[in-house]
């Protein structure tokens, strides 16, 4: 397995295999990486003949700077895990790498609307951090094929977006939520539950599921969402926002098509988010 660290050093690797015909999938991840993430490797493998992963925990996309410096970091376990799984090389750039002119003034990729709402609403700026490096990394590694987890049902319907608004030539593969035993879904942040909070985390996609059920049976969106929002307080949690929509793009749920359930809520410093999807919003 290749450590890479230089863009250079990348470009040129990647250069070596496109001219024998060997096409590429990416995993862009910001390491501290658990089954969820080896499951995307794993998809990754059966799409291409070439598998890159990233690590790098983007400041960009931080919206508070507590939770930047919190994020856990754990690049040896990383690269251990990477190897197994037979991933060909790893791209590790330092920050300086990514951002030689620092994190203002330079330039942004944004997709606006869908990117304002939900948790771009909750974290300004953070979506602009995300498709802002998943651009730039998509312009080293050249990937054919990049996957992507359901878990961040919103990052992946708005890098989507900015593929087909941009021309990237990039499929995008989307692989379903990888859950804990209880239903948590796996994340980074989870290690920074302590036990008391980690048995509550799992009322968040409890209370999501039950209210894709309860839609299902014919129940008011707006209600559902505000007795979701009450049932996760009186849980434990802080929560930010529950929200019934459509799966497409993330508006009004329309009856007939695909919908889904969006949930963020915090416990002490740490934020969770999950969704549920709806196979037909019931008519
Ligand atoms: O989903 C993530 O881990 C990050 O948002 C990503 C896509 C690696 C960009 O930093």
């Amino acid at each position: 397995m290749h450590i890479v660290t230089t863009i250079p050093e990348m470009q040129a690797r990647v250069r070596l295999w496109k001219q024998v015909g060997l096409r590429i999938a990416f995993v862009p991840t910001m390491g501290n990486l658990h089954a969820g993430h080896l499951d995307l490797v794993q998809a990754a493998r059966e799409a291409a003949d070439r598998v890159v992963v990233s690590i790098f925990v983007n400041p960009l996309q931080f919206d508070e700077a507590e939770d930047f410096a919190a994020y856990p970091r754990t690049l040896e376990a990383d690269l251990a895990k990477l190897a197994e799984c037979g991933v060909d090389a790893v791209f590790t750039p330092a920050e300086e790498t990514l951002y030689p002119q620092g994190r203002q003034d330079i330039t942004f990729v944004e997709v606006p609307g869908l990117g304002e709402i939900l948790e771009g609403a909750h974290r300004p700026g953070h979506f602009r951090g995300v498709t802002t490096v998943v651009a730039k990394l998509f312009h080293i590694v050249q990937p054919e094929v990049a996957v992507f987890g359901e878990k961040d049902f919103q990052q992946l319907l708005i890098v989507r977006r900015m593929v087909a608004d941009l021309d990237f030539p990039v499929t995008i593969l989307a692989r379903p939520t990888v859950r804990e035993a209880d239903g948590l879904a796996m994340s980074s942040r989870n290690r920074r539950l302590d036990p008391g909070q980690r048995r509550i985390a799992t009322a968040l996609y409890r209370v999501l599921r039950e209210t894709a059920e309860a839609l299902r049976r014919g129940g008011e969106p707006a209600a559902l969402e505000r007795a979701a929002m009450a049932r996760l307080e009186a849980a434990g949690f802080r929560p930010e926002y529950v929200a019934i929509r459509a799966a497409a793009d993330l508006g009004p749920p329309r009856p007939g098509t695909p919908g889904v359930v969006l949930g963020a809520a915090r416990l002490g410093s740490v934020r969770l988010i999950d969704n549920v999807q709806i196979e037909t919003v019931t008519e």
